[in-house]
């Protein structure tokens, strides 16, 4: 790649918060920024394994990473997480919203408690960090913040029931639009990932036992296979870097095609 274009992909210098980095989509994400050059901040509920993937994304990438427990549900969580990434790094430059949580379930049976764990992680948190990013964001005058929503805000998965999940991330999605047109000219920019079936430690077990529901999904995608989590990080790149200057409050599908068919 020419220089002038690999410019507008760097992300030297910056500084980027990824919720639910621990593990799987968000961690593949993670480490694809850091290969960018941005030093990251792993912000999960999960600290123990958060610090291991820190300190893997550190040696590998010769960033400075760290692990700042947090739980996006709960404000002054989220709060302690933004005063602390300040007072270690300065300045806020991107985040990801990728922390999310899914609950398998008809919803004539699903109990609300069910229901309000999905929404809370999966829509409340993305608010919760987005107004404290976002604020810290809008006084730079600059900042980009990638929402992990899912093919499930398109299209409805079967033949398992998520109402919770599904209406979540449609949620999501439109969050995604209402900030990215609030924010836009303020500098900031608002995008949303939806990939389809990915092959991570929230799916690790449906994938391995197969089964109905797995041969179901897979002959509903054009693609026949499950995508693998470092297939997303180079669309966050983008999404977070000068590249995509001109995109924002926008949808990217990342699915194989199977909201194609
Ligand atoms: N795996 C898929 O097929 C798929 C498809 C579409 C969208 N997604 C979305 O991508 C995102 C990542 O999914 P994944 O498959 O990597 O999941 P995962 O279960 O492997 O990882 C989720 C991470 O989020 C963390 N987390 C959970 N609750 C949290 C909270 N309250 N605060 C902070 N961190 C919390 C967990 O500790 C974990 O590290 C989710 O939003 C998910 O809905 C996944």
């Amino acid at each position: 790649m020419k220089e002038r274009l690999a410019k507008k992909f760097d992300l030297s210098g910056k500084t980027c918060i990824v919720t639910g980095g621990a593990q799987g989509l968000g961690l593949a994400m993670a480490r694809a920024v850091a290969d960018a050059g941005a030093d990251i901040i792993l912000a999960d509920i999960n600290q123990p394994l958060a610090e291991q993937s820190a300190a893997s994304i550190a040696k590998d990438s010769g960033v400075r990473a760290c692990a700042i427990q947090t739980d996006v549900t709960k404000e002054d969580s989220v709060n302690h997480l933004v005063e602390e990434a300040m007072a270690r790094f300065g300045h806020l430059d991107c985040l990801i919203n990728n922390a999310g949580i899914c609950v398998h379930e008809d919803a004539e049976n699903m109990a609300y408690a069910d229901w309000f764990k999905v929404v809370d992680v999966n829509l409340n948190g993305v608010f919760l960090m987005s107004k404290a990013v976002g604020r810290q964001m809008l006084a730079a005058g600059k900042g980009t913040i990638v929402n992990i929503s899912s093919m499930s805000a398109i299209i409805v998965n079967t033949p398992q029931g998520q109402c919770a999940y599904n209406a979540s991330k449609a949620g999501v999605m439109h969050l995604t639009k209402s900030l990215g047109t609030e924010w836009a000219r303020k500098g900031v920019r608002v995008n949303t990932i939806a990939p389809g079936y990915m092959r991570t430690d929230m799916t690790a077990s449906i994938f391995a036992e197969g089964g109905d529901m797995v041969k179901t999904w897979m002959a509903m995608s054009p693609t026949d296979r499950p995508g693998e989590p470092e297939e997303l990080g180079p669309l966050a790149v983008y999404l977070l870097s000068d590249a995509s200057s001109f995109v924002n409050a926008s949808v990217f599908t990342v699915d194989g095609g199977y909201t194609a068919w």
